[in-house]
């Protein structure tokens, strides 16, 4: 009787049992008796099969098959190339072979045992467990490996960042792979993008700042987080965050890199609205000093024009019409720093960083002499450094009125100094300016949150962007700005240290 995996399905009812079968194809008919009582005893379904009336794929119903050697070796064909979707842990193969038969013989590499027959049935059952026991402990490593594989598929799948993978082993890191995520974010699909390099959603826009930190870190096989302007099929532009992290074998040779995208244009678009909206409050907060430094002078020129009207000494007169000089040459001096702050720089210039601190200094004199803070300065560096003007004139402002809210009503001391530097990460020469006060002092809880948008400590007289804005016009410039406070009693205070490089903003 001849029956096929089917039956042996039905049988049974439980595919699991159809799993344990052994499919014989074995012509001899001693041999295959021998065959079918090893398999009882290893507990295995023994299932008589015949070559002609069955597909490759039953062969997946089991998990043994025996077969003459020239069978096995036309299944081990149709099994290599089968559905390769499938994915299923194949069935070990096992040809048999007779003792007796002479001719040349086909390397065992081709089957996962050999069984030589006629032999002992204790013989044939050791050999069969043999290749059993190796079979299975294969099949649960696949296995695994099969569920992680499909597991990770699902999660690339269905992720909503992009992912894209590209061979480092290949010149100009074609990609491999891209997920529906990417497919939908840019409009390009896996098959018009594979074995492209991604650099086509940039548009030939190559030279964004971005895109100088990826070339560092793809020729050094390392990670990196950038942000880029790319362009969708359709056209439309849109600001990709990417993260690129190499992949190594095990030998720790780079394969690939994958790429993790992600569409952050409203955020950028937001930021830069924000920075804008903070430049225009700094504008307004100057606008008031301004009022207040001109204010001063203004009401002793007044005074004094008075006192030389209605005097009749005539000494008397010049003197007062000379003080009245200097305070209207005040006057006009906070006039033209005014203008300097209020033009937008948008041109890299050389410039002293000792003459930027100057005029900050000079526009906040009266409220400092009023406050009765005493400034001390130490200038050991005067050379220039390529800067955009304005905006450096903005971070400087920023910590000096920083400084001077926390030294309210303590007639504290405000310390400015400056000397050259190497910033000993990038190895850069520039300026290091000091900004330190005796105020209060921040909390650890504040100086964590002290660059983040919307944090302040000054109620709502703060905007909450001074120190935001300022560390990303610092990081712009190539800059560092470091920070150490205390609330110590008795010696609390802020130190701010700002790094520029002489050629931060040079390109
Ligand atoms: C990239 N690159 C890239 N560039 C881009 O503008 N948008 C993107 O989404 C990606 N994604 C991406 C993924 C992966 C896996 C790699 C390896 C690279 C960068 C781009 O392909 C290219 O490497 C850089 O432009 C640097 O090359 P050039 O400009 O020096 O030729």
């Amino acid at each position: 009787m001849q029956t096929g995996p089917v039956e042996v399905a039905e049988m049974s009812g439980d595919v699991a049992v159809l799993k344990t079968g052994v499919g014989i194809l074995v012509q001899d008919a001693m041999s295959r008796r021998l065959i079918e009582a090893a398999s009882i005893h290893l507990e295995l379904q023994p299932v008589e099969l015949d070559e002609g009336s069955f597909e490759g794929s039953m062969l997946s119903g089991f998990e043994l098959i025996i077969a003459d050697e020239a069978i096995a070796l036309r299944l081990r064909a149709v099994m290599t190339t089968g559905d390769e979707q499938a994915e299923g842990v194949n069935p070990a193969l096992i040809a048999v072979r007779s003792k007796t038969a002479v001719g040349p013989e086909e390397p065992e590499v081709h089957f996962e045992g050999v069984l030589a027959l006629p032999q002992e049935p204790a013989a044939i059952v050791a050999q069969m467990g043999l290749i059993l026991y190796a079979h299975r402990a294969f099949a649960r490593r696949y296995q695994s490996a099969l569920e992680e594989l499909q597991l990770n598929r699902r999660i690339f799948r269905s992720v909503t960042s992009g992912i894209s993978v590209a061979n480092a082993k290949e010149p100009d890191l074609p990609l491999v792979y891209v997920n529906p995520a990417f497919e939908v974010m840019t409009g390009y699909s896996l098959e018009e993008v594979q074995g492209k390099n991604c650099r086509f959603l940039q548009k030939g826009e190559t030279e964004q700042p971005g895109l100088t930190l990826i070339r560092e870190a793809l020729a050094a096989g390392r990670e990196v987080v950038a942000i880029l302007r790319n362009y969708r099929k359709d056209g439309t532009v849109f600001w990709n965050e990417l993260s690129l992290s190499p992949i190594r074998n095990r030998d720790g040779e780079l394969t690939h890199f994958v790429g993790i995208q992600n569409d952050v244009t409203s955020r950028v678009e937001f930021e830069a609205a924000l920075r804008e909206s903070e430049k225009l409050a700094a504008v307004g907060r100057l606008a008031a000093s301004i009022a207040h430094e001109i204010n001063n002078p203004l009401e002793s020129v007044m005074n004094l024009l008075y006192l030389a009207g209605h005097g009749s000494d005539d000494e008397a007169k010049g003197e007062y019409l000379a003080q009245a000089d200097k305070e209207l040459q005040r006057v006009a001096q906070i006039t033209s720093q005014s203008l300097r702050f209020y033009k937008q720089s948008t041109k890299p210039q050389a410039v002293r960083l000792v003459d930027l601190m100057e005029s900050v200094l000079d526009l906040y004199q009266g409220r400092i002499e009023n406050a009765g803070l005493t400034v001390k300065k130490r200038e050991r560096m005067t050379e220039s450094i390529v800067c955009l003007e304005s905006e450096i004139r903005q971070v400087l402002s920023n910590l000096v009125r920083n400084a001077m809210d926390s030294m309210a009503g303590t007639a504290g001391r405000l310390m400015v100094r400056t000397r050259e530097a190497t910033e000993w990460r990038s190895n850069t020469r520039g300026v290091l300016l000091t900004v330190a006060d005796t105020g209060t002092g921040m909390s650890p809880e504040t100086l964590k949150k002290l660059y983040t948008a919307f944090y302040t400590t000054k109620g709502i007289g703060g905007t909450g962007l001074g120190l935001w804005v300022s560390a990303e016009i610092v990081q712009r410039h190539k800059g560092r700005l470091l920070v150490r406070s205390s609330q110590r009693a008795g010696a609390s205070g802020t130190v701010f240290e700002l790094f520029l490089p002489y050629q931060g903003f040079a390109n």
